[in-house]
């Protein structure tokens, strides 16, 4: 009987906060637009020190130790970049996983990624040309070796017809497909490449809505700093003080709570507390290796869910990729039109979205170094579903090397066969 007075009291709180957090976001929104035009305003200072963040804080530390997955988990898929824009007749190049990826539509206008690096002499594929040749291939910029989307070469434009090089060349390609609007790749192994809703099980749900709004934007720093961030719920009370999202847990801070509920692949967080009224509020994220954290839907901020991917490009640098789908009414069509047309980086314009909720975490996480060096840190209670979720990525890092150096032989002599070309 208690708990369900209980369950019932907490509910009728948590909806009361939800409506007063949508009232104050105009509020906030304006508050983070005037204290960012603000010479010396935080916002200000930690977006100024970011953009020259000073070059010994980009190396690597040395001697990582190898149960890190720095260079990124491999057997995921991951996004590349919204459907949208990648259109016919277009070379796109991407870098994920430390590797140049070159990004195209075929004849039937499915993606195909391959190796950005041309085999011949090196040079990037995606300077060249779509369909030049013959429908779906890419040409060569340099000397106009052309291959088609798995990865073979079809012609040596500068060789003529009767070349022999085509039979013998390939490039490197890689699994990619088109999905919830957005084109994925998949760098793998190349045993068996998963579906990509079960490998990444929030993906269906999180970006099912008809309309899609995306940001993406890249940080100098590892993507494991990027991950770490997320983990951290604590870091609200302090960075993002600002933000109407996070208005409960700066002032009263001190108070919050951490629920973690930890299981295979997946770590679920709840932060409780009370609010700036004296009331309770509670919020909810999962994270999911290989490092995205997705939200349930949350009418009407989120109404299909959302997810914040830590993509790694490279060990010096993440893509932060956000996607958040919104169903068709026309109330969230304009909140989607609203969104992405505040997008700081579409019109200059300070706000909310940026410069309370993301800009802060650009200059910590960069501040850290390329990448922390967990092995000089001081963790504290705060940082629990942080240690839980570096835990949950060594493990499957552990996975990933033991296949590799099962099927390593056979890769290798794969590859041998792949890429290289017969003198
Ligand atoms: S470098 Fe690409 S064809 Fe020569
Ligand atoms: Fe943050």
């Amino acid at each position: 009987m208690f708990t369900m007075i209980g369950d019932w009291w907490r509910a009728r709180n948590v909806e009361r906060n939800r409506r007063e957090l949508i009232r104050c976001e105009a509020k906030s929104t304006f508050r983070a637009a005037l204290s960012s035009l603000a010479p010396h305003s935080d916002l200000r200072r930690w977006k100024r020190w970011a953009d020259r963040c000073p070059p010994h804080l980009q190396e690597l530390p040395k001697d990582i130790p190898d149960d890190v997955p720095y260079k990124g988990l491999r057997n995921f898929w991951y996004p590349v970049m919204p459907a949208k824009d990648l259109r016919e007749n277009q070379l796109q190049s991407s870098r994920l996983l430390g590797e140049d990826l070159v990004v195209f539509r075929d004849e039937a206008g499915s993606p195909r990624a391959l190796s950005d690096v041309c085999p011949h002499r090196l040079t990037r594929l995606s300077q060249g040309w779509v369909n030049l040749h013959s429908p779906g291939t890419v040409s060569c910029p340099y000397h106009g070796w052309t291959f088609d989307g798995t990865g073979q070469c079809v012609a040596a434009l500068a060789e003529g017809p009767d070349s022999p090089l085509p039979r013998k060349t390939r490039t490197r390609a890689y699994p990619a497909l088109e999905r919830h609007h957005v084109i994925w790749a998949y760098m793998g192994g190349p045993d068996k490449v998963p579906d990509l809703d079960d490998n990444i099980p929030h993906v269906a749900q999180a970006m099912s809505g008809s309309w899609p709004w995306f940001i993406h934007w890249d940080w100098d720093c590892n993507y494991l700093n990027s991950i770490d961030n997320n983990a951290d719920a604590a870091h609200a009370c302090f960075a993002h003080a600002r933000c109407s999202q996070f208005l409960d847990q700066a002032r009263y801070g001190k108070h919050y709570g951490l629920e973690l509920e930890c299981g295979g692949l997946e770590v679920g967080m709840e932060t409780t507390g009370p609010d700036h009224r004296g009331s309770h509020y509670a919020s909810g994220w999962d994270m999911h290796v290989p490092g995205y954290i997705y939200f349930a839907p949350h009418p009407p901020i989120w109404p299909a869910g959302a997810i914040f991917w830590s993509v790694p490009i490279d060990e010096g640098k993440v893509r932060v990729f956000t996607c958040a789908p919104f169903h068709g009414e026309f109330k969230d069509r304009a909140r989607a039109w609203i969104m992405q047309s505040v997008h700081w980086r579409k019109w200059g314009l300070p706000n909310n979205i940026y410069h309370c909720n993301i800009g802060p975490d650009r200059a910590m996480v960069m501040g850290q170094g390329a990448l922390s060096d967990w092995r000089r840190e001081h963790l504290s209670q705060t940082d629990v579903a942080v240690i839980k979720f570096r835990q949950m990525l060594k493990k499957a890092w552990q996975v990933e090397r033991l296949q590799a150096a099962e099927i390593e032989p056979r890769a290798q002599r794969m590859r041998a066969e792949e890429t290289l070309t017969e003198a």
